[in-house]
């Protein structure tokens, strides 16, 4: 399993509830991370956008219309109007998740506060150093760096974590390039996740990565099929929206 400090350090990969246990629940909501948390996922997934008066926020989308009731984008929006939508309603025909909100990231790492849980935190897009020192401020806040790593597609957006942010490790999200170890050193990131597809079509991926002192968490992986797969690879983390299958598939024997 996933230890820090040691890329090469398990044959079974750490779990990660994709945007929580999306499967069971609306992504991205507090039943979401909850569920995904009592499962044993060592990881829970989630993204992160801001408000128009930087409040900042877990939801995946830049625009609230997927997930909620409402219409815009989340950066045009202030927290006023977003807290008034409905992000339950959507999911299962709403079956007892109507009325359930959009989370702030203080409201989830509230929650963490109080457990052992870790997060892997996506943030969506591009974040300006100033942006990201609103998250930081919540996560010292509630003193949650050791149970936090942050990741990105955007590498302007890793720059500002490596500078805002550095006592909160890194990874960096994106297909493989001939310069990941590059990039992943410039920004001090501990790891490169791609997503499956990108993976099992570059043998040796793996390999490149741990001998670069590298983790590869990879995304979004929902079958047996494919975790037997990347579990013969050695990555260090599997991100799917069923973290309760593959913890029993992890059992099977
Ligand atoms: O954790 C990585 C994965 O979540 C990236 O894709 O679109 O689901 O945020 P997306
Ligand atoms: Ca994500």
């Amino acid at each position: 399993r996933y230890e820090a400090g040691d890329p090469d350090s398990g044959e079974i990969a750490a779990i990660v509830g994709h945007r929580g246990n999306s499967a069971v629940a609306p992504e991205n909501t507090m039943p979401a991370i909850s569920s995904s948390v009592l499962t044993g996922a060592e990881y829970f997934e989630i993204d992160i956008e801001y408000t128009a008066d930087d409040k900042v926020v877990a939801i995946h989308d830049g625009t609230v219309e997927r997930t909620t009731d409402g219409t815009g984008s989340v950066r045009e929006m202030t927290y006023d109007q977003l807290s008034q939508l409905d992000a339950g309603s959507w999911f299962a025909h709403g079956h007892g998740f109507t009325g359930v909100g959009v989370p702030t990231l203080e409201d989830v790492v509230a929650y963490m506060a109080d457990t052992s849980a870790h997060m892997l935190l996506e943030y969506k897009s591009h974040w300006s150093p100033e942006k990201v020192q609103l998250t930081r401020d919540i996560i010292e806040e509630y003193g949650v760096e050791d149970q936090i790593v942050a990741q990105s597609f955007n590498l302007d957006t890793v720059s500002s974590l490596h500078q805002e942010m550095p006592e909160v490790p890194r990874m960096i999200l994106g297909a493989p390039r001939d310069d990941s170890e590059e990039l992943a050193a410039e920004r001090e990131a501990i790891g490169w996740n791609p997503s499956v597809g990108q993976v099992l079509d570059n043998p040796g991926w793996v390999d490149r990565m741990h001998e670069a002192g590298l983790y590869t968490f990879v995304y979004t992986v929902n079958s047996a099929n494919q975790w037997e797969q990347l579990t013969d690879l050695g990555v260090d983390g599997i991100i799917t929206d069923y973290p309760d299958h593959l913890q029993g598939w992890n059992a099977r024997f």
